[in-house]
């Protein structure tokens, strides 16, 4: 997901499911793990984040609230830690990964988890995970979309459209191809999709974005890490 290296155009019939979860499950439960690395990137990515929010929050009417948020892609809870739970009062975690979801529960975000603003702990891939009709104010996936296939990507949104209480809205912030093509990390087994095909898929799922910007600061030679926000 963090490589640099660009390969062949690849259709996202070539994401294994069982094959990124045999990557993760090597990965160290920790935030360098999480970002390959880059764990550093944490509090830029994270600021820019909330600032992403609070900007849609006070220069459209949105009528956001500010109340319960999901975590798509969880990974030990990083972006709920340092993001969603500066915003939001509460979080559910949805994470394929179950060493990932102990990590967070018992020590990465025990302090949270112990002042009630951790709801549920899904151990799902979002391939599975159906949240609960009209229970989310918002829906954020971040660096986890490209595990998907179209297919199941499309499906996804769907069913978190429908999860949303009104006024909710979905976030997604992702890696995008400056090269308007698929890119196969061939060691997670994920795709990087350009931006515009990412879009497609928004658009397929009756989705219209309400906020867009690029994430700036992080260091040259990674992907272009596109946010959205729709509804
Ligand atoms: C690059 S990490 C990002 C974690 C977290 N979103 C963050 O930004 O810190 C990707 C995460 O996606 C999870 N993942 C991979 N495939 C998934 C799937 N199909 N459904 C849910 N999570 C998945 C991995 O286990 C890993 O925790």
């Amino acid at each position: 997901m963090f490589s640099v290296a660009a390969a062949p155009e690849t259709p996202n019939d070539k994401i294994s499911y069982k094959k990124a979860a045999d990557y993760w499950d090597k990965i160290d439960p920790s935030i360098e793990g999480m970002l390959g690395g880059f764990g550093t990137l944490t509090e830029l990515d994270c600021a820019t984040s909330i600032r992403f929010i609070t900007e849609f929050c006070t220069q459209t009417n949105s009528a956001l609230a500010l109340e319960y948020a999901c975590d798509c892609g969880a990974g030990i809870g990083r972006v709920s830690k340092n993001f969603l739970l500066n915003v939001f009062k509460k979080v559910d975690l949805v994470e394929q990964n179950p060493k990932f979801l102990e990590q967070a529960k018992v020590d990465y975000m025990k302090e949270e988890v112990t002042a009630g603003k951790v709801g549920d702990f899904f151990p799902l891939g979002l391939q599975d995970f159906n949240p609960e009709v009209g229970r989310y104010d918002m829906i954020w996936s971040q660096w986890v979309l490209g595990h998907l296939t179209d297919d199941d990507l499309l499906a996804f949104f769907l069913r978190c459209k429908a999860a949303l209480k009104p006024n909710g809205v979905i976030g997604v912030k992702e890696n995008v191809c400056p090269r308007g093509v698929v890119e196969l990390d061939e060691q997670d087994s994920s795709v990087t999709r350009p931006a515009k095909a990412l879009e497609a898929v928004f658009e397929k799922a009756g989705l219209k974005i309400l906020k867009r910007a690029v994430q700036t600061g992080f260091p040259r030679g990674l992907y272009p890490v596109n946010m959205y926000l729709l509804q």
